[in-house]
């Protein structure tokens, strides 16, 4: 017999459309990875750095993804999975997947209108999306455009300005406000020095020639851009704009993030009416006090390897965190890129998953549309391998289904 069953008609998900109904440029895209070399072509250098980087050695991001060969899953035969649904609920409400894409800053220079892109692109997958502190549109803006979008600070040891940026937030209408907690300072990311990528951009002749000869970026996002909505600017550090994004002499104002502390979390909790989340957990003790601050969810995450090199692996230390969280939602990302990952991670004892830069890869090479075939593609797997595991629903993932093997 074919094993080459029929597409299910459950309206979980629609199978891969077949290529005839994908625009050319994304017909050989069939998994996350793929956009990665696509978006290699079209980007500038300094930009596809900046994106692909990793602190230092890159250990942090090797770790990071390789922790899920790791693990091996186990299946469940001859159970009948012909209900299976991936509908996964979060905060009290149901998403379509159990993964989500999490904050990342310059989606708005390497795609054009990239905030809103990742913003619709999320809500209309019915996915929950975040968008950065280092976005280039206003958060005003974006909150309209996609209601399953939270916003993440970057904020300062001070509590003044903090009480102002999140007065912002509230006020803009966003339900859940992502702490990020792993960049007291930058960094060291030579690949941007490298490349000649630095926030705002410095204008060389070498970056100019980096962006003459992309020029289908150069057109279809940076002068596109400039021409509709003229210099883009920080629009989200703080409650007031920041610099544009080119300047020669101007720095972002990051002063005194390496003051932020418990104490700050505290005052937050109290001012932030919404789900509160912290991201940039690796060790249980910060779990715990998490916990004891009323925090409703937390990140455990290696902010994708760009942050401490030799940090810890988030799958590695995901149980032990996930022992001490109590109520909180336990959340995960850096280096996941498939299925297999996802539901790896969700067997372990995380409540959601979230896939950084497939999706901004996607992006840059056809915005919304891309992004959402990424979602679906990621989706498909899911559901493919939940029927080969054995599992109607996410609910039914346990430590069971994985053995470590290394
Ligand atoms: C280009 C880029 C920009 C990012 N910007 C932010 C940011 O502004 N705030 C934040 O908390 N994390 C940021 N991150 C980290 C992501 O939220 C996420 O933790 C990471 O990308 C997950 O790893 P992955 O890309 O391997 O999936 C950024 C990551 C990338 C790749």
């Amino acid at each position: 017999m074919s094993d080459a069953k029929a597409a299910p008609s459950l309206g979980r998900i629609s199978y891969q459309r077949t290529a005839r109904e994908l625009p050319r440029h994304l017909r050989s895209m069939l998994a996350l990875d793929d956009f990665q070399q696509a978006a290699k072509r079209h980007l500038p250098r300094m930009l596809y750095g900046y994106i692909s980087g990793a602190v230092e050695t890159g250990t942090a991001f090797e770790t990071s993804r390789s922790a899920y060969a790791d693990y091996a899953l186990v299946p469940r035969t001859l159970i009948d999975v012909s209900a299976r649904s991936q509908a996964h609920s979060l905060f009290g409400r149901t998403y379509a997947a159990p993964f989500g894409i999490p904050p990342m800053g310059g989606a708005a220079i390497a795609a054009y209108d990239g905030d809103r892109v990742m913003a619709r692109a999320t809500a209309a997958a019915n996915i929950p999306g975040c968008l950065s502190a280092s976005s280039l549109t206003r958060l005003e803006d974006v909150r309209p455009a996609g209601a399953t979008t939270w916003f993440q600070g970057y904020l300062p040891g001070d509590q003044t300005r903090i009480d102002a940026m999140v007065e912002r937030v509230a006020k803009a209408g966003f339900d859940t406000l992502v702490l990020t907690v792993d960049v007291p300072i930058l960094g060291n990311r030579e690949n941007n020095v490298r490349n000649g990528y630095s926030t705002p951009i410095v204008v060389t002749p070498r970056l100019a020639l980096d962006c003459a000869t992309h020029p289908r970026w150069l057109i279809g996002t940076l002068a596109r851009t400039m021409m509709t909505s003229g210099m883009p600017y920080f629009e989200n550090m703080d409650a007031e704009r920041g610099p544009p994004l080119f300047a020669r002499n101007l720095a972002r104002n990051t002063q005194h993030r390496d003051r932020l502390s418990w104490a700050n979390v505290a005052a937050i909790r109290r001012k932030w009416p919404g789900k509160f989340i912290i991201k940039g957990i690796l060790a249980a003790g910060d779990a715990i006090l998490a916990r004891e601050h009323g925090v409703d969810g937390i990140f455990i995450t290696t902010h994708g390897g760009r942050q401490l090199d030799h940090a810890i692996a988030p799958l590695t230390v995901l149980p032990e965190i996930k022992a001490v969280s109590g109520d909180m939602a336990v959340m995960i990302d850096s280096g996941v890129r498939r299925g297999t990952d996802v539901l790896k991670a969700l067997a372990l004892g995380a409540d959601f998953v979230f896939v950084g830069r497939p999706f901004m890869f996607a992006a840059a090479i056809g915005g919304q549309e891309a992004v959402q075939h990424g979602i679906k593609l990621l989706m498909d797997e899911i559901d493919r391998n939940m029927a080969m595991l054995g599992i109607n629903s996410i609910a039914e993932l346990t430590p069971e289904h994985v053995r470590r093997i290394r």
